[in-house]
């Protein structure tokens, strides 16, 4: 079985946030499954790019149309196998050439002509997929396009699969730029519409053979909560999963992460992590005695990271002393600023770097007690389960891949602290509860051992999803 995923990320090609992870890792192991696994995304102009480490042969040439504007595209594809899958890169000149993914006032042409592009392609090939899979609504109009565009009727038999990685973003615009959108039999429009307006998410919804969300309770929280997408999610149940993302183990290996000071493994964990927060809590200027928790991820709502500042600031002013705080990430203008007035209160408990730095995450999962993860909304998150594999407890609201992953340490085999509400009262209680963890040293590494043994390999997902693909084919 041939599986051909179209994503705007895959790691380390593009990575902004988990849905490069997992594009990057679920090949590997389908992979090992006995699929043949490929990945299809732009050629963006960064450091993956720019940096000559890899090499790339031309495989494809060809021409769009987007509107009235013609754009040349070439398919380059990684020579090596680097990736450990075939990993292709759709370059439009003019249009996907930005050193960001996202961001760009054109994000809506950017990604139709991707899909177009790669519709193009695979028009022409002559190693057709037999799944194409795509990921969140950078990619939701290629369902649609290959049962109803004209110019794609002889894909028509080819079952496209549709994982929302996040149902938040749907890449909505309106219909004034129905004209960008490759000819289609009119009267099937309503496949495009969600409330006025064209709804790249919905679309693929509506299209898709299979759905799935990136694990089971974010499903059914979706039937119920999805940004208005709840009628349709209910109306499309019965082709819809939920499958929980896996971690790359190779990857998120303290035993050999070559971006970290010491490696460590379960038997010297405590050493290692040690070694590891020493060096970090130098860098920044905290002390290393004191019980260290981090947040790595975007600065955004969805992600709690607001309350973070009152809830850490409030057991700051109850215990002064008593623990660090270190934040990487970027976002929303005002949470970068309450960070920083954080940093200023508290200044030598409390750290920050704004922006995104890969070797600094591992070297804070590697490094840290903690993590904080108070999120509003998430679809799976990758973070907590790092953590556990680096030996750091996860302080986890309880929802989404969150409350698939994580269980709490008053419970039986527990690994997090996990709470209910998302409100600085409910986190401030959860850090009481992990410090006083803390302060008793023996359950504190039995924890951590427990956390850093499970099992959460992409496994059991790339069967699953093998599984979901021999149901359509
Ligand atoms: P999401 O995709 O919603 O942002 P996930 O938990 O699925 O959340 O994945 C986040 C990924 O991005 C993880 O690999 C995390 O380590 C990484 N990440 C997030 N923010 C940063 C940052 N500022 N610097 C480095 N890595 C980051
Ligand atoms: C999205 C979600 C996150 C999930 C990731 C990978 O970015 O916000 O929860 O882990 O996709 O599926």
């Amino acid at each position: 079985m041939e599986i051909l995923h179209v994503s705007a990320e895959c790691y380390p090609a593009a990575k902004v946030g988990g849905l490069a992870d997992v594009v990057g890792a679920l090949p590997k192991y389908q992979t090992q499954e006995g699929a043949i696994a490929k990945v299809v995304i732009p050629a963006y102009r960064n450091a993956f790019r720019e940096s000559g480490k890899y090499s790339f042969e031309l495989v494809h040439q060809g021409g769009l149309w987007l509107g009235h504007d013609w754009f040349h595209f070439n398919v380059w594809k990684e020579s090596a196998n680097a990736l450990g899958f075939d990993f292709y890169q759709v370059d439009i000149p003019g249009l996907l050439d930005t050193p960001n993914v996202y961001g760009y006032a054109n994000d809506t042409e950017r990604f139709l002509a991707f899909q177009i592009a790669v519709l193009e392609w695979l028009s022409e090939w002559q190693h057709q997929p037999d799944i194409i899979h795509c990921h969140d609504h950078h990619t939701g109009l290629i369902p649609f396009l290959l049962q109803y565009g004209r110019k794609y009727s002889g894909m028509q038999h080819i079952p496209a699969v549709l994982t929302i990685h996040n149902a938040q973003y749907q890449g909505q615009f309106g219909w004034d730029k129905l004209y960008l959108i490759p000819s289609f039999d009119l009267w099937k429009s309503g496949l495009l519409d969600w409330n006025g307006a064209i709804n790249p998410l919905a679309s693929a919804i509506k299209c898709a053979w299979r759905i799935n969300t990136v694990s089971p309770s974010y499903m059914e929280e979706l039937y119920h909560s999805a940004n208005g997408l709840e009628g349709l999610l209910n109306t499309e149940r019965s082709k819809a999963r939920g499958i929980l993302n896996g971690i790359d183990d190779a990857v998120w290996d303290p035993s050999a992460d070559p971006m970290l000071t010491t490696n460590f493994g379960i038997k010297d964990m405590t050493k290692g992590k040690k070694a590891n927060k020493q060096a970090l809590c130098e860098e920044f200027k905290l002390d290393p005695a004191l019980p260290l928790f981090v947040f790595i991820g975007r600065l955004v709502g969805d992600k709690g990271a607001d309350y973070i500042p009152e809830a850490v600031g409030r057991t700051m002013f109850e215990n002064p002393g008593s623990f660090n705080c270190l934040v990487l990430g970027s976002g929303d203008a005002h949470i970068e600023w309450l960070m920083q007035q954080a940093r200023h209160m508290h200044a030598e408990h409390f750290g920050v770097y704004i922006g995104y730095n890969e070797t600094l995450s591992h070297r804070m999962y590697a490094g840290a007690d903690f993590l904080l993860m108070p999120s509003r909304v998430e679809p799976c998150g990758l973070n907590q389960m790092y953590a556990m594999r680096y030996g750091t407890i996860p302080i986890v609201r309880s929802t989404g891949g969150l409350r698939d992953t994580v269980t709490d340490f008053g419970d039986e085999g527990g690994t997090g602290v996990r709470f209910f509400q998302p409100t600085a009262g409910d986190l401030h209680h959860a850090i009481g509860r992990a410090l006083e963890l803390y302060g008793t040293k023996t359950n504190f590494n039995k924890i951590r051992k427990t956390g850093m043994q499970q099992d959460h390999s992409w496994n059991k997902a790339a069967r699953q999803y093998m599984d979901l693909y021999t149901s359509l084919t």
